[in-house]
């Protein structure tokens, strides 16, 4: 064993774009999405164990039995794939003691429990010392959930496929534009919002998909940071489960509605739902809209749907995703 404790940064993610350009043989959705990683970050921490068992311990947002399970099936995964060939003392590479510091709120559309998942199977693989290649890494992290594979990209990237073919891109230059993200406190389930895309509540026209190429091609030379919060008026509505998401919790249209009013800018909705975003030219900027919200919040003139407080928070579009915290 090599000992001494692993720490990763697990970024959230937002979708700048959500095409849906099919349906795959096996009833998931083929998708074109434009995905960036966010500075807003969960930690895992991963401890040499005495034990046989993984552990997990969960300070922060509370994470129900799903994420939970996502770091410890990462960690499982990765103990099976290293299995034989590890090269420490006989037997099975040794238990770990996850921990995980809940900052990126569960069920959100922001990739939260997909990144913990890549962060303890890098973090595991660190902690023994052992390797395994980019193809069975993709491999393990297709297996454990459609947004995973993305954040083994290392920064933004175009995800197609079901989110297992990722192409990474090389994104924005400049300073980082700033991020206000809104999470109300609301159950938006994923399979949800695409059984109602499948049904047929979706956006008529394709506008999506032309947005999301379009996007996907400048970012892969490199797009000047102004310019793409320009673009924002056009990424707010270049996802195709607006309507499938609004068709599960209707009150997210008129939410979406009253931020445009109150911040008078585009608001968008990331991946599924039900986090809603706004662009900003830099996090100062975002910071002031995360207070202007809250106020509204506090004062009643903003009504957010849910039981409970909603999640709102100012960050950064990141070039590249840090995986180790300095
Ligand atoms: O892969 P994951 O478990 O994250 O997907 C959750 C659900 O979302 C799937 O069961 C499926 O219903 C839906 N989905 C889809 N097409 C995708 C991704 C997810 O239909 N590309």
């Amino acid at each position: 064993m090599i000992g001494s404790t692993v720490v990763r940064v697990a970024p959230a993610k937002l979708n700048l774009t959500l095409a849906v350009v099919g349906r795959r043989p096996d009833g998931y959705h083929a998708l074109h999405s434009v995905m960036v990683p966010l500075g807003l970050a969960d930690r895992l921490s991963l401890a040499p164990a005495g034990g046989h068992e993984d552990t997990l311990h969960v300070d922060g947002f509370p994470t129900g039995a799903g994420p939970d399970d996502l770091v410890l099936r990462a960690l499982a995964e990765a103990r099976r794939a290293v299995g034989a060939g590890w090269a420490g003392p006989a037997g099975p590479p040794p238990a770990l003691a996850a921990r995980l510091e809940k900052r990126i709120p569960v069920a959100a559309g922001l990739g939260g429990g997909s990144s913990d998942a890549v962060a303890a199977l890098d973090g595991a693989l660190e902690a023994w010392g052992a390797e395994l290649s980019i193809h069975e890494r993709l491999r393990i992290a297709a297996r454990l959930g459609s947004d995973v594979p993305f954040f083994l990209a290392g920064g933004p990237a175009l995800v197609e496929g079901r989110g297992e073919t990722v192409t990474p891109l090389r994104g924005v230059i400049g300073e980082p534009p700033g991020v206000l993200v809104v999470t109300p406190p609301v159950a938006v389930p994923t399979p949800a919002v695409f059984g109602a895309y499948a049904a047929g509540t979706r956006p008529a026209g394709g506008a999506a998909r032309t947005s999301s190429v379009h996007l996907a091609d400048e970012l892969r030379s490199g797009l000047d940071a102004r310019a793409l919060v320009d673009r924002a008026g056009i990424l707010a509505v270049a996802n195709d489960l607006i309507p499938a998401a609004a068709a599960i919790v209707p009150e997210l249209v008129g939410l979406r509605r009253a931020l445009r009013r109150l911040l008078g800018r585009p608001v968008g909705q990331s991946g599924s739902g039900p986090t809603l975003w706004v662009l900003y030219p830099s996090v100062s900027e975002a910071e002031a809209a995360a207070k202007t919200v809250r106020a509204a919040v506090a004062d009643g003139s903003l009504p957010v749907p849910g039981a409970g407080q909603p999640f709102i928070a100012a960050t950064t579009i990141q070039p590249t995703i840090h995986t180790r915290s300095e």
